[in-house]
């Protein structure tokens, strides 16, 4: 099992040991929403002066920076599945569905729809709200376990929105938790890289991977896309407060969809050559989900990565504004807002209409609340995610 946690510092401890003396500043290390601002005394680590030259305009420069989320945006197909109409292809029903899950839509790609055009419509608009144009961005992180080409379709995004300084992009796969870790590692790129616009995107077609025969899992999820722009900005302003990232491989028993060999081309491969070559074509086998393991992992393991995210930034549950889990089962949510003591009415919920949308389900839930003019400025989330892998993980962010 392996972990990694931060908190959020603007500094850089290693590199500070080893480049330059300390400075002292002040960081915004609390929340003018619920506990007013407290101010912290801290060291800063800037490494300056490295040269520039027109050719080399991504040498990093490491300066002590803040990052914070200025735009979102989210989209979904426009096929829409209703608990009913699934009770017409396998033996279930709405009120089993609802119920045991709380969802009652979902919307699903069909074979002329895009995931890709999905994500760059979010990303789009997220940059919209950000005011930033395609030009400025940076980097390209699409969060995905459905990506349309084998080698990722982050580059595709990029290509879409039309960025003409062809920011760096790729994919990263994590399953649910993937968005959770393109923000983190979104922050690093920041705090690190030099970077200063970066695209979140959490995007996932698990239609395509359902088996629709399965009533286990096919009324669980649905596709979206959600992106969130992330931004450097001085560390006062800083909005990325703490965060906690766990991954248990042993955990992938209780949900995975292993590739299997082509059926297909299992005549191909006796041809006389060496025995097992060429190796036959593959493709992903449908989720298979142990999902009460799942629900008993979530439920244990989320709101411990809650408290450890909260207590890195200094905080209670008891003073964020909101609650944004990874929308999975409502039953989840409810069970992990009642350990961590936060109310119904901070929690974010909007898993009645789009079902479990993997990668998409934060984004797209913070993009639903903000722009139903929920989440405001100013105020500070508790997100966490969870998913296959297992990975799991949170964090603390504020809204722009
Ligand atoms: O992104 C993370 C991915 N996954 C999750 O978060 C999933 C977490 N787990 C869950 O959400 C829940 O475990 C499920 C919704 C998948 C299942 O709910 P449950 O309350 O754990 O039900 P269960 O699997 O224990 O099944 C209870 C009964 C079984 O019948 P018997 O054996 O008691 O006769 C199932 O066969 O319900 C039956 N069942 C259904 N009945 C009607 C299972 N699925 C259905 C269904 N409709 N769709």
């Amino acid at each position: 099992m392996a972990n990694a946690s931060g908190h959020f510092s603007p500094s850089i401890p290693s590199l500070r040991k080893r480049n330059n003396p300390p400075c002292i500043g002040i960081y915004r290390y609390g929340f003018p929403s619920a506990e007013g601002i407290s101010k912290r005394v801290f060291c800063s680590s800037t490494i300056q002066g490295a040269e520039v030259s027109p050719s080399q305009s991504r040498v990093p420069r490491l300066i002590s920076k803040g990052c914070k989320l200025v735009g979102c945006g989210s989209a979904v197909p426009n096929l829409k599945v209703s608990n009913d109409d699934l009770a017409k292809i396998v033996d279930t029903s709405d009120e089993w569905i609802s119920v045991r899950t709380g969802i009652h839509n979902r919307y699903v790609l069909t074979s002329n729809d895009s995931l890709t055009a999905l994500a760059a419509e979010a990303a789009q608009k997220a940059l919209q709200m950000a005011e930033v144009d395609p030009d400025d961005v940076d980097l390209v992180l699409l969060c995905t376990s459905t990506p349309e080409d084998l080698f990722g379709s982050a580059t595709q995004i990029q290509k879409a929105l039309g960025c003409k300084n062809n920011p760096l992009a790729y994919d990263i796969t994590a399953a649910c938790s993937g968005f959770l870790l393109g923000l983190v590692s979104a922050a690093c790129y920041i705090r690190g890289g030099g970077f200063s616009n970066v695209l979140v995107i959490g995007a996932d077609a698990l239609s395509r991977y359902v088996d629709w025969t399965d009533r286990g899992t096919c009324i669980l999820f649905g596709d979206a896309a959600g992106a969130v722009l992330v931004q450097a900005c001085n560390s006062e302003e800083d909005g990325l407060f703490g965060f906690d990232m766990h991954s248990d491989g042993d955990g992938l028993r209780n949900l995975n969809a292993p590739i299997v060999e082509n059926e297909v081309d299992r005549t191909l491969g006796s041809n006389g050559s060496v025995l097992g070559f060429p190796p036959r074509r593959s493709s992903y086998s449908c989720i298979q989900m142990k999902g009460n393991e799942v629900f008993r992992f979530a439920v244990r393991c989320v709101p411990q990565s809650v408290e450890s995210s909260l207590q890195k930034a200094g905080l209670t549950a008891s003073s964020i504004d909101w609650l944004l889990l990874h929308q999975a089962n409502q039953r989840i949510l409810d069970a992990v807002a009642t350990r961590l003591e936060v109310p119904p009415e901070r929690v974010i919920s909007n898993l009645a209409n789009y079902g479990n949308t993997s990668a998409a389900s934060i984004p797209l839930a913070l993009d639903e609340a903000v722009r139903g003019g929920k989440v405001k400025s100013g105020d500070t989330i508790a997100a966490a995610g969870f998913g296959a892998g297992l990975t799991w993980g949170s964090a603390i962010v504020r809204w722009r």
